[in-house]
């Protein structure tokens, strides 16, 4: 039987503040299962960092008010939990991959001694233990000369060998669900690319559960099984990854592929999105994406669209689409 690690339902988050509401996250769904990649992708400002902040009760002092009908991880609903409670299950059960290596990494103490302190906290080992686990641990990530390595601090390596020692403290405390957050956008392309090769194996190898979040749709394409978009607060489309590829379906799907496949449209020209995310303070009635979208009706500029399942089973929010594949 597949085991569901998370299981969200109808969470909402706004920032209320003296000028009105920010409606950061509209009732998105998200499931992952165990040794599964769901990726979340849209343009920056969609709401993908809250979305995932949220699912992990981390948005406490930001001033949010966050809503959800279910938010159960690895079969625990969440919502039930103490502050306390949580900031324990949060360490036993997930472990989160940021962009910014250095400020996650503790400056002034060894990569080595960071990665020990995982290993006798999480499985209670000796110190010699937990040195050979830690070396172990780098030898697994590619960093090379482990030993020596051990001993450096976080300002003597390279980004990409940063972003590597992240991921293996992210799978040293054995974790049911790994969240990645922008992982690789502070790198090199051709270091990027190395970086998520290296959590794509981990994560198949380990069979675990992976959120990754990400505006880039290259850095998704051979990692995730299935892909959300997301835009302006709202799933907008959902479908296994490699059929979202093949053919995406709401118009801003096939911008975001279109500028990363060079797509082309049916005059030949490349398919671009005009123009950026509407104030989320002030977004537009209809469906959110109908100013920049080419095919826009007068039904998108005055409904919202609801997230349909088609009868070929995949999901989009989008009249057109809608209507197309109508009975
Ligand atoms: N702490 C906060 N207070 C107020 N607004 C916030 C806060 N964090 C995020 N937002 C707003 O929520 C929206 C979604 O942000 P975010 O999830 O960070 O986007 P993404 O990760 O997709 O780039 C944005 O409009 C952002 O300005
Ligand atoms: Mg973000």
């Amino acid at each position: 039987m597949s085991e569901r690690v998370l299981d969200i339902r109808n969470l909402k988050v706004v920032f209320p503040n003296e000028l009105g509401i920010i409606r950061a996250v509209e009732g998105i769904d998200l499931e992952i299962e165990k040794g599964k990649c769901v990726a979340l992708v849209g343009e920056s400002g969609c709401g993908k960092s809250v979305t995932s902040l949220a699912s992990m009760k981390l948005l406490g002092n930001s001033g949010a008010i966050v809503r959800a009908d279910k938010m159960e991880l690895c079969g625990t609903d969440i919502r039930e939990l103490s502050d306390k409670d949580m900031q324990d299950f949060r360490g036993k059960r997930i472990s989160m991959i940021f962009q910014d290596a250095l400020s996650a990494l503790n400056p002034v103490m060894t990569i080595g001694k960071q990665l020990d302190e995982i290993f006798i906290r999480h499985f209670n080992v000796s110190k010699k233990e937990a040195k050979e686990h830690s070396i172990e641990a780098l030898k697994l990530v590619g960093v090379p000369d482990p030993a020596v390595r051990y001993k450096a601090y976080p300002h003597e390596l390279s980004g990409g060998m940063r972003q590597r020692v992240l991921i293996a403290m992210a799978f040293a405390c054995n974790p049911d669900l790994i969240i990645a957050d922008e992982p690789t956008t502070a790198l090199d392309v051709t270091i990027q690319a190395q970086v998520l090769d290296l959590l794509s194996d981990l994560q198949k190898s380990h069979h675990k559960a992976l959120l990754l979040i990400t505006h880039d749709f290259s850095v998704v394409v051979h990692m995730a099984d299935e892909i959300c978009v997301m835009y302006s607060g709202k799933i907008v489309e959902k479908a296994p990854a490699k059929e979202l590829f093949r053919e995406p379906l709401h118009p801003y799907t096939k911008g975001l592929i279109g500028s990363v496949a060079k797509m082309e449209d049916k005059k030949g020209k490349f398919i671009q999105i005009p123009d950026s995310l509407p104030n989320p303070m002030n977004k537009p009635s209809g469906c959110y994406f109908h100013p920049r979208c080419a095919c826009a009706t007068e039904k998108c500029k005055t409904y919202m669209p609801p997230l349909r399942t088609l009868e070929n089973g995949r999901q989009v929010r989008c009249w057109i689409q809608e209507e197309a594949h109508e009975p």
